[in-house]
């Protein structure tokens, strides 16, 4: 398991930066001029950052990071000149967290905070740096590390010490963001995971393994899901070798009897299509087709972690897409745990079918004050939205106000699309009383009325198309390339903001 670097916070006061071995980071104070920490350097570099901010090019460009390699005067072998401009927001702080993190290489860490910012903004920015330290090493056999990045550095920092000048106060500040980075770092192991490791069972492990950390853990298997009438869950699963779940995670520390806010994630551990299997080019990728199960258990992580006042149930449905001569195959018809009928016209729409079991079952089990679905669900949303939103639908006002807030304040950024019956009506089928593809046009919206039909009127619902962003092919502000954890730090915000008393 890939876990955040730990991060120890001390005094500034003590610390004696020109001795300092490994990477130093400090910043430029709002106006473009040296910080504290940066001026006190600048004399034994012979001026170097002082000549580097002269020309005012630090001045408004929060995120500028500036690297001084074997730095004359110091024993550090890097120095990175940070800006994070005057009245660095939280995206500000972010942005320059995640650029610090990019350009670190290995080895020990300092970064000299004192009169950066207030104490919530360096947070943000501490963060951002461990977010971007991730760096999934699982199968990177040990020695074959020489090429390194443009530094001739590999791998992620394993010690970070962030000196400030009320270290307990930026601590404590820091507690939440500690939380959520372990539920971003193991969203995003599971998304990297290969789906000869994380099988059904692998996953379902993981998932139990977080009993340790308070939650309540239920998998339920394949006979009580054929008893429970699972039959649109089961059906997907029928062609692999890997035995179908559905997983319950439950962290009910809120108010007694407050109905819980429910999380649902499709977990396709693999998708090949099935018989409608998909064209080899790229299939490799569909390894993230766990992406919603994966922020769903890297949300109730964070929960856990951070030892939230709410209640919030979390459930996803683990099976693997394969063709066989037992599959599912266009044209069957299965009944839903609802009880509506559905006709499988294209094995590949299978997220769907997963999604429907599960919605229904925690509606049935938990009757969720909301229930908040997330999948890497079409290819359509990437062709509406590329990969820099995932797409949501909304049944709720207030709930999607709410969401959208949640999202827009930690920077997952997403774009809301619009239901509607006319998109329902492309569902219909001849024989059953839906089917599984609404055709080529509005891809994301059919889909989206489809699972639609498995959540109660009474039920405030959001669906999220992830396909887009769950998995990116460059590095992003706070990601190198590979999975992202989009969505853990939103629907963590969602939950502070809405479900926590
Ligand atoms: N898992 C895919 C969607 C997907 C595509 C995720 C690309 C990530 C990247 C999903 O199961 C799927 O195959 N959807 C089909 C639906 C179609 C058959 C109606 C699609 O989008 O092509
Ligand atoms: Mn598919
Ligand atoms: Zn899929």
């Amino acid at each position: 398991m890939t876990t955040p670097p730990a991060i120890e916070f001390a005094p500034e006061a003590d610390a004696e930066l020109g001795g300092l071995e490994g990477t130093l980071v400090v910043f430029t104070d709002g106006a473009g001029g040296l910080g504290t920490a940066a001026t006190s350097l600048d004399h034994a570099m012979g001026g170097a950052l002082s000549r580097a901010v002269k020309d005012g090019a630090f001045k408004e460009k929060a995120g500028r990071v500036s690297a001084f390699e074997w730095p004359a005067g110091l024993a550090a072998k890097k120095v990175l000149l940070a800006a994070l401009g005057p009245d660095p927001d939280p995206a500000a702080a972010r942005k320059t967290g995640g650029a610090i993190g990019a350009k670190l290489g290995k080895g020990p860490v300092t970064v000299a905070t004192a009169g950066a910012a207030g104490e919530e903004t360096l947070a943000q920015v501490v963060w951002a740096l461990a977010l971007r330290l991730y760096d999934f090493d699982e199968y990177r056999s040990a020695g074959d590390d020489e090429e390194g990045d443009e530094n001739g550095d590999r791998g992620a920092p394993r010690e970070v010490t962030v000196l400030a000048a009320d270290a307990d106060a930026l601590a404590r500040a820091s507690r939440p963001f500690a939380a959520l980075a372990e539920g971003i770092y193991f969203a995003r192991d599971l998304v990297n995971e290969p789906a000869n490791t994380l099988t059904t069972t692998e996953f379902a492990a993981r998932i139990e393994a977080m009993q340790t950390l308070g939650l309540e853990i239920e998998i339920i298997e394949e006979p009580e899901l054929e008893q429970m009438g699972a039959r649109a869950l089961l059906a997907v699963g029928r062609g692999s070798e890997s035995p179908s779940k559905m997983a319950v995670m439950k962290w009910m520390k809120g108010p007694q009897g407050e109905p819980p806010l429910a999380l649902v994630g499709k977990g396709v551990v693999f998708d090949t299509g099935g018989i409608s299997i998909k064209p080899s080019a790229g299939m490799e990728e569909m390894t993230m087709d766990m992406g919603g199960a994966a922020v769903v258990c890297g949300v109730m992580r964070t929960l856990a972690l951070r030892k939230a006042p709410a209640n919030v149930v979390g459930v996803v449905g683990l099976v693997e897409n394969m063709p066989d001569g037992r599959a599912q195959r266009p044209g069957d018809i299965v009944r839903s745990m609802k009880g509506d009928t559905i006709e499988c016209v294209n094995t590949d729409a299978e997220g769907r079918m997963v999604l429907a079991d599960c919605l229904w079952h925690v509606q049935e089990t938990y009757k969720p004050a909301a229930v908040i679905d997330l999948a890497t669900l079409t290819g359509a949303v990437i062709i509406a939205l590329g990969h820099h939103n995932a797409g949501w639908f909304a049944t709720d006002e207030k709930l999607a106000s709410a969401f959208a807030g949640a999202a827009e304040a930690v920077g997952d950024a997403a774009w809301r699309l619009p239901l509607g019956k006319k998109y329902a009506e492309q569902n219909k089928s001849r024989l059953a009383d839906v089917k599984n593809t609404g055709g080529r046009s509005g891809g994301s919206i059919t889909a989206a009325e489809f699972l639609h039909r498995f959540v109660k009127d009474e039920t405030p619902w959001i669906h999220i198309d992830i396909a887009g962003v769950t998995l990116l092919s460059s590095a992003s502000e706070l990601a190198p390339k590979g999975a992202t954890g989009w969505g853990v730090a939103a629907l963590d915000r969602l939950v502070r903001d809405r479900y926590e008393r």
